[in-house]
């Protein structure tokens, strides 16, 4: 019997890909192929390991937001994965020779994929890598290579309550026009009270769609909230709880938040004068983090500076070079390591990581770890950020 601390958890990310080894070495050849079976074929439809899509129409919204409507590429990928709303799609970009992954929040509603159509609307970002180069390079006809919808920012009937109070922030909307779709055209049951703050009303994305919804169905209502412009009929200032207060409904409620970073960091101070149970509180992706050393646990003793950093993938080892201020995951990247990752905010797990040697840091908000791999020393090298040399053994993406 191994002792447990002996195992290396990364020795099971090779379990599927073994095991379908196995099976095609022993295949009888005259045996029925696995798609023969309903449920093998409903499994692939439904979590596809990657979907090609094309750009069938762009969709300026502004100068810096532009929506994009995708279908599938009718060769590699024939249909769409169905999603529950919320969800989000990881697309791959290629940024100068460079392969890197984003998370993008699906904007089109759940049935919407089932007419072949997902859209993603992005917004421009300072320093966005990736959401700069999608705005400036996508174009009609390009075939994109996206992950299967992913993702926990959804309504769950057994944990949420049938109240939804959604705030949003920024681009953090399009998760909610989703769910407001999908409340209308009767594929979720909840009602959904979306607080939408702006700096002015022209900023604000999908205000005339939002409108058509609430015309559509009485469970859905918008309201907007404008921090730069005085409007009647709308809020001024910045969502808090005050603001909060005035919308939520009598009896139990579920507080949904998606938004920019500074917006999660300020309602963490103004939720806990809801009242609410942490089960009641959902947020989406925190997102990446930048600047580690402004986060509030960093240990402010550290100094600034590079490091080697020795990663150990796919029965090779490469030594590169990493620093304080860019996490694992984009030192890798940048060296052209290949690692899975989607959500690169700690909580998907893709990235999962043995640290072998050295210390990192991990900020407490995005450290999504299980006590497990606290103690047993596993990490996810999107939210890592090395303070010493690093010896790491990373997940193939081959897995
Ligand atoms: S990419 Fe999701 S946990 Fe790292």
């Amino acid at each position: 019997m191994p002792n447990i601390r002996s195992l290396n958890k990364m020795d099971f990310v090779k379990t599927v890909p073994n095991r379908e080894a196995k099976i095609e070495e022993a295949s009888n050849k005259d045996a029925p192929s696995v798609d023969t079976y309903i449920a093998n074929r409903l499994a692939k439809a439904l979590h596809p390991s990657v979907q090609y899509l094309k750009i069938k129409k762009i969709i300026p919204f502004d100068a810096n937001t532009k929506t994009y409507i995708l279908v599938p590429d009718g060769e590699k990928t024939k249909e769409l994965a169905y999603f529950k709303a919320g969800s989000y799609l990881s697309v791959e970009v290629d940024v100068k020779g460079l392969q890197i992954t984003r998370p993008y929040s699906l904007s089109s509603s759940p049935k919407e994929s089932t007419e072949g159509v997902y859209s993603l609307s992005i917004k421009r970002a300072s320093g966005g890598l990736s959401s700069n180069y999608i705005l400036d390079n996508w174009k009609v006809g390009d075939i994109v290579k996206t992950s299967a919808p992913l993702g926990t920012f959804t309504y769950s009937p057994i944990r949420d309550q049938k109240e939804v109070i959604g705030v949003a922030g920024g681009s953090g909307i399009t998760p909610f026009y989703s769910l407001a779709k999908a409340i209308a055209d009767g594929d979720e049951d909840c009602s959904l009270t979306l607080i939408y703050g702006t700096k002015i009303l022209k900023e604000a994305l999908f205000e005339k769609e939002f409108k058509e919804i609430m015309e559509r169905t009485p469970k859905f209502r918008l309201v907007n909230v404008l921090s730069d412009e005085k409007l009647p009929g709308m809020e001024t200032g910045f969502i808090n709880a005050g603001i909060i207060k005035k919308y939520i409904p009598e009896g139990e409620y579920s507080l949904f938040i998606c938004g920019p970073q500074a917006m999660y960091k300020y309602l963490d101070g103004e939720t806990p004068k809801l009242g609410l149970r942490r089960k009641d509180i959902r947020k989406e992706l925190f997102g990446e983090v930048h600047s580690p050393d402004k986060c509030p646990d960093y240990p402010k003793e550290k100094k600034a500076g590079e490091f080697d950093l020795t990663v150990h993938i796919d029965g090779v080892t490469k030594i590169i070079k990493c620093n304080t201020e860019e996490s694992l995951l984009v030192a890798m990247e940048s060296s052209g390591i290949m690692v899975p990752a989607h959500c690169r905010s700690g909580l998907c797990g893709w990235c999962h990581s043995r640290l072998i040697k050295g210390e990192v840091y991990i900020p407490s908000e995005v450290d999504g770890r299980r006590m497990t791999d606290k103690i047993y020393g596993y990490i996810h090298p999107c939210v890592s950020f090395p303070l010493s040399d690093i010896e790491l053994e990373v997940p193939s993406f081959k897995h």
